[in-house]
């Protein structure tokens, strides 16, 4: 099963993206990157086209959650920008998920993975039971959400790379975990939490790792992205 390490493009202008990936264009292995929310607003989907025409796989991290038509014909329209990843929220329901999956899939039957987000990480057991009702623990509903997605078909969750084994344990070894949090051992955590090293993260058995600080605000980007790629893939 593929596995790979995602930079997350955590930037809002078009310079700080090219000037970021500049640094890698003689690399024979160019990052899988992730484009957010933040990126695709203020660039749109030329800096897509762009990033893809530079020899980048694209994870589009849009998020996506509304009625089972709309979020079909807004995957189609990603899914013609030639992305290789998307995402949606589980919260939208098994109908939308299988929905975003008959837009995701183009003529010749071929699509970009499609990845659910459970719970978000910011969301904690308080806001679920007092603001939003819900009264299951918040583990127990992230697993439902992910048994939920990989009923609907979809590829995987984004998760931690510490809940990666029951994700596994639960969906299938096959169901993908695209696991953030990840810093050096002797890097800043920054504002995550639930930190896991790349090398913990194969360890534990994510199958992507999403980074971004460690390598976007690293003195040396590519030797950073190396390390992750040598720490979690076992690649010189
Ligand atoms: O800079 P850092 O490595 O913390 O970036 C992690 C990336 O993963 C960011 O784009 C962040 O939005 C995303 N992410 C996360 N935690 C989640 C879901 C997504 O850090 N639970």
């Amino acid at each position: 099963m593929a596995k790979d390490v995602i930079v997350a493009l955590d930037f809002s202008k078009a310079e700080e993206v090219f000037s970021f990936l500049d640094a890698f264009a003689g690399e024979k292995r160019k990052p899988y990157v992730k484009i957010g929310m933040e990126l695709f607003y203020s660039q749109g989907a030329d800096m897509v086209r762009e990033i893809k025409r530079r020899g980048h796989s694209v994870f589009l991290d849009l998020k996506l959650h509304d009625i089972p038509n709309t979020v079909k014909k807004s995957m189609a329209v990603l899914s013609s920008l030639d992305v290789d990843m998307c995402n949606l929220h589980a919260g939208g329901g098994i109908a939308m998920m299988k929905a975003a999956i008959e837009g995701l899939t183009r003529p010749d039957g071929s699509r970009p993975l499609l990845i659910a987000v459970t719970q978000l990480t910011s969301t904690s057991q308080e806001v679920m039971t007092e603001e939003l009702w819900i009264d299951r623990p918040i583990d127990q509903t992230v697993m439902h959400y992910a048994s939920n997605a990989a009923k609907a078909g979809l590829d995987g969750v984004v998760c931690s790379p510490l809940e990666a084994g029951k994700v596994h344990a639960v969906c299938g070894d096959g169901f993908l975990t695209v696991t953030p949090g990840i810093r050096f051992a002797d890097g800043e955590r920054g504002d995550q939490v639930r930190v896991t090293t790349p090398a913990q993260a194969r360890e534990l058995g994510s199958d992507y790792i999403v980074v971004g600080r460690p390598v976007t605000a690293a003195q040396d980007p590519v030797a950073a992205y190396r390390r992750c790629l040598k720490d979690f893939l076992g690649e010189e």
